[in-house]
């Protein structure tokens, strides 16, 4: 479903050059469920931006549903951005004077589909997301899991090829992040493609493998059970409670 070769990303800033991706080199099937770690600088957003055709790399190869992306001029990309890709961000990013339907149906007013068919379809998503009862709160209104449920549901709404999500508990506490978590592995039993970046063990854990990141590359992607540090994180976490 993904396929990255080569993938680099070069940002110039006054005379220095960063290397925020260094040849990454990726294949992620249909209904997988990664979780992507590393340290802060080693690349992670600047990939996800780059697999949510938010961003283009400066060099390599990126396919998508067996389509060259890098090839594809800016109406085009945005036009896979809004059809495959759904986006979650730390932050949610919801825009504050609409309501939760709103921001919901957003993403859909490109598709061929009337007023009535969008108003209908974005209840229903509210709906499986657990807020099918505060479909007009307007985003101050709701609490930060709630937000975060309707950036979900706006994510899902044109039924994305892959969801991806850049530290999406990293704003909540933990028994919020839990039910977030909770809806992520429904959506990964339904067939979704999940990615997610995280800098937390009790996260990573929920996904069933593990790239880790450094200095704009990839050093290690393993299965959940297999990542040594993973393993030991989580027994440190077992050893605090
Ligand atoms: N727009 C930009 N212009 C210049 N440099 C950038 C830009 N975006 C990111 N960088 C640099 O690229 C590198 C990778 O950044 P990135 O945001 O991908 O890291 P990250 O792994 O997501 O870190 P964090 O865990 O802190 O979110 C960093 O050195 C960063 O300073
Ligand atoms: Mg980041």
């Amino acid at each position: 479903m993904i396929r990255l070769r080569g993938l680099t990303k070069v940002y110039r800033v006054g005379v220095e050059v960063i290397h925020a991706l260094a040849g990454v080199d990726l294949d992620v099937c249909a209904n997988e469920y990664v979780a992507v770690m590393g340290s802060s600088g080693s690349g992670k957003s600047t990939l996800m931006n780059i697999l949510g055709c938010l961003d283009r790399p400066s060099d390599g190869s990126y396919e998508l549903d067996g389509r060259n992306t890098t090839r594809l001029g800016a109406a085009a990309l945005a036009q896979v951005r809004n059809e495959r890709i759904g986006f979650v961000f730390q932050s949610f990013e919801l825009l504050p004077r609409l309501s939760a339907l709103q921001n919901v149906e957003l993403p859909m007013i490109y598709a061929a589909r009337g007023w009535w068919g969008r108003r209908k379809r974005a209840r229903e998503v509210l709906g499986r997301v657990g807020l099918g009862d505060r479909v007009r709160h307007r985003p101050n209104q709701l609490s930060g899991g709630q937000k975060q449920r309707v950036a979900i549901a706006r994510a899902l709404i044109n039924q994305p090829s892959i969801l991806l999500a850049d530290e999406p508990t990293g704003n909540l506490d933990s028994k919020t992040s839990e039910e977030i978590l909770a809806l992520f592995g429904e959506l990964h039993a339904e067939g979704q493609t999940i990615i997610v970046v995280t800098h937390e063990a009790a996260v990573a854990v929920r996904a069933r493998r593990v790239i880790r990141m450094l200095d704009g590359k990839i050093v290690s992607d393993l299965p959940v059970n297999a990542d040594p540090g993973l393993q030991r994180e989580l027994q440190a976490l077992r050893e605090a409670a």
